[in-house]
This record gives C-alpha cells, structure tokens and sequence, in this order.
C-alpha cells in the first residue's frame, strides 16, 4: 500500500462520503421527507413536479416518465419516494444491472398496478438487451416477448398497466439516446446551497429531538458538500459528540470539536479530498493530468472518482478539467496552504485559451 493507499476501513469511515453508506438507510428513513411541500430545495423542480402530478391525478394518468441525474446524495430516490406518496400510487424499487435480463424486466412490468412507479436508480447501467425492452413498455404499456425457435418463432405482445418509469443516473451522458428521448421530462439535481442545506439540517435535528442552534446548523451546512446525505449524517455524528462530550446540545464549538475529530475541514474536505488535490499538484506538478491516472494513483474505480469526488471540487472551482485532464486550481493550492506556483499558473493559463 503507497503512502496515498486507501484501506477499506477509511473508505467506510468517510464521514463526508455522498454514497451510501452502513446507518445512513436508517437515517434516511427517520428523516426523508413524505411530501413535496416538506421538501427542502430544488424549488424550481419542486414547482413543475407539483403541477405535474395534480394535471395527472387530475387526469386519472400516471406521471410523465422521468429520468432524475445528479450526483449521488442529492435526493433522487427521496424524490421518486415522494412522487409515489403524492400520486397516491405504488413504488417498486429495482436498480440498472439488478435486472439481468428481459424475463426479470417483464416480472417486474407485469406486478405493477395502474399508474405505479418502476424506479430503476443506476439506469444508464442496463444490460442493451433488457434497455430495448423497455422501450415498448414505456412508449405503449406493452412488453414483445418472443415465443419459438427458428422458423417457429413469434413475437407475442404482453400488455402492461399504464405506469410511470423514473430513472436515476449520477450522469445524463451516461444513458443511450434512444433512452433517453423516451423520458417525458428530464431533472438534473444540483448540489444545495448552504442556506438550504442549513434548513434540511434544523429540520432534521428536530425530528431527532436534539437541540441546535441556527449557527451550528449554518457550521454544519457548510461542510457538507452541497449534499443532503452529508449533512444528515454530519449532524448524527456531531450529536454523537454531543451527548458524549458536551451538554447534548449542538452549538458552533461542538461542530468544529466533532469536524476536527473526524478530519473534516472547513470546506467539507476529508483526507481523500486532499490526497486527490495533492496528487495533482506534488506529482503532477498542477496538471494536467488524465482522470484514468488520478484514479489508479487514489486507488479507486474511475467512474467512483468522476460520480463521487470530482462534481464538487469541480463545481466549487477547486478542480478544473482541460481537453489534457485534470488541473488543481489557485483555489486548491490556498486551501491545502500550498504556494501557486508561477510556472504552474502560467501553464494552467495556457491550457484554458486552447480549449
Ligand atoms: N432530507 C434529505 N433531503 C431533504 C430535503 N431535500 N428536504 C428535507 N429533508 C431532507
């Protein structure tokens, strides 16, 4: 293991990970929101989402189909959860490469009742062969299945309930064309502002029953990367720390005592944040550098790397990407105290006017 090796035991214990991780479902399931209006956020989404489903229920149709994409921890599956409690309709969960082949997706298609919801998260993950027959299910309610051999073979048709498919995907340029272009609407979530993050916080912190104040629920929001899964799990780590090492009230000091603890800066940055900013600028001299390279040299999957660590260094300007990869940005060098070096500024100026 290199000095910048991962064990499998600090990747468990990133506190500030988006993915899923041990006693976040628990977490989740206490603190979900049922209903859009308990929603916090993604106003614009929420808005259309709501008139949506009152023009459907009006209708007496099933919602528009819906692919969801964003980064994970953003709230895609709370939001197929919610649409399902809103339609008054039946959620049945399955994920991409869970369904090998078109038998397992008729099974599934043919259990629905009317105007239910079929979430496949990981969709863009589909076995070819399972995604074309879906097709016909999402455009006429109807599954081909074949019938016979050789000269002997025929299609039968199989139809199905009127339902809704929402999709999940951590990237939209991930899914097939022909895919794509049969969803009825499209929602690319975004990483929460602060102030909106800090409101999921004090909600959270109240149906846990635990006392915060509006700064330490700020503290928190501002470490949590844009991603409600972080700062619920923040916040049931720093009460944690609460009720061990203080009064069982959050405030601001009991924040930073638990970030300091669990080595979360003030950005929100744990050791693997830092490694991959380290990397670019001790061994790649700022960049650029290949996101394949970055991610053999992190010791993690590349899609791990592009799905997980790089949207928010990314979208906060700590990384940049080149048509040559990756580059650490002044903002990276300042945060990690490192001096910008003139010869790497020059370069990285460069490399923005070729593209
Ligand atoms: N918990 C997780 N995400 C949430 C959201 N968007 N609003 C309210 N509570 C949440």
């Amino acid at each position: 293991m290199g000095k910048r090796g991962q064990t499998s035991e600090t990747k468990e214990e990133r506190a500030v990970s988006a993915e899923v991780q041990e006693g976040d479902v628990r977490i989740d399931r206490s603190l979900r929101p049922k209903t859009l209006d308990d929603y916090i956020g993604q106003t614009k989404h929420k808005e259309n989402l709501r008139v949506f489903v009152e023009a459907a229920r009006r209708r007496g149709e099933p919602l528009h189909h819906l692919l969801l994409s964003g980064p994970p921890g953003l709230g895609k599956t709370t939001l197929a959860q919610i649409l399902a409690h809103e339609m008054g309709v039946e959620l049945h969960m399955t994920n991409g490469p869970v369904v090998e082949h078109k038998g397992a997706l008729a099974g599934l298609l043919t259990k629905l009742g009317a105007r239910d919801i079929l979430f496949i998260d990981e969709i863009h993950r589909l076995n070819p062969v399972v995604e074309e027959s879906l097709y016909p299910a999402m455009e006429d309610f109807r599954i081909d299945v074949m019938t016979g051999d050789g000269a002997f073979a025929s299609s039968i048709q199989i139809p199905v309930q009127p339902f809704t498919l929402i999709g999940a995907t951590t990237r939209t340029g991930l899914l097939t064309a022909p895919l794509q272009s049969r969803f009825g609407q499209t929602i690319r979530l975004d990483f929460y502002p602060e102030e909106d993050l800090a409101k999921i916080v004090v909600r959270s912190a109240h149906l846990l029953g635990v006392e915060i104040a509006a700064r330490a629920a700020l503290a928190i929001a501002r470490r949590a990367r844009g991603t409600p899964r972080i700062a619920n799990r923040l916040l049931s780590r720093v009460r944690d720390f609460a009720e061990v090492l203080g009064t069982g009230k959050i405030d601001e000091t009991i924040v930073q005592t638990s970030s300091e603890r669990l080595d979360i800066d003030d950005a929100g940055f744990d050791e693997m944040d830092r490694r991959l900013l380290r990397i670019i600028i001790e061994d790649y001299d700022g960049g650029p550098v290949g996101v394949e390279t970055l991610a053999a040299a992190l010791g993690e999957p590349r899609d791990t790397v592009e799905d997980v660590y790089e949207p928010y260094l990314l979208q906060q300007g700590y990384l940049g990407r080149t048509p040559r990869g990756r580059i650490a940005t002044r903002r990276a060098y300042e945060h990690l105290k490192l001096p910008f070096a003139g010869a790497a500024g020059a370069k990285q100026k460069d490399l923005f006017d070729e593209s």
